[in-house]
């Protein structure tokens, strides 16, 4: 078991599209594992492969709150099959530290998806963790919930951003 490094915006890999996984083997589920404990101690309660620099369709997700058991969905090749309804609700992301914003997204969604032994489930989620499966599966395509926001709140978004990376560094150079 191994912690991953989290990439960051505005790194480029994260634009990229992930490939779809065709292999269930024991590489697999060792990277399944690494993401869910990277995932745990950011903490966060999503993260997708192309995060910790792997091009592979696969999220893992644990929206439980700490009162309730864990609940871990490990999701390879996942896509949403029917959706509903709409919502607007603040979301952040572990590759874009320190920002949050409201995003447009379905209120209601089904995600059918391979477990890391290739068998196939069906989950239907609202609320968070409906949110949640709709922001990580984006990942897989490349998208940051900062690119939902409107043209202008993007380029506040990123003026107010690279000025916190700036400020980081010279703090870090101090
Ligand atoms: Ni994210």
């Amino acid at each position: 078991m191994a912690l991953r490094r989290i990439l960051h915006y505005p790194e480029p890999l994260l634009k990229e599209k992930s490939v779809a996984v065709t292999e269930f083997n024991d590489e697999l589920r060792q990277l399944a594992t690494d993401m869910a404990e990277t995932m745990y101690a950011a903490p966060g309660v999503g993260l997708a492969a192309p995060q910790v620099g792997e091009l592979k369709r696969m999220v893992v997700i644990d929206c439980s709150d700490s009162e309730e058991p864990n609940d871990l969905i490990v999701a390879v090749n996942p896509e949403i099959i029917a959706s509903e309804g709409d919502s607007l609700e603040e979301e952040g992301c572990l590759s874009v530290p320190g920002f949050c914003a409201n995003v447009k997204r379905a209120e209601t969604v089904t995600l059918r998806y391979q477990d890391v032994e290739g068998n196939t489930h069906e989950r239907t989620a609202n609320g968070l963790l409906g949110i949640c499966m709709q922001h990580e599966l984006d990942h897989l395509e490349g998208i940051l919930f900062v690119d939902r926001l409107s043209p202008l709140k993007r380029s506040l978004f990123r003026k107010k951003y690279m000025k916190m990376l700036k400020e980081r560094e010279q703090q870090n150079e101090a």
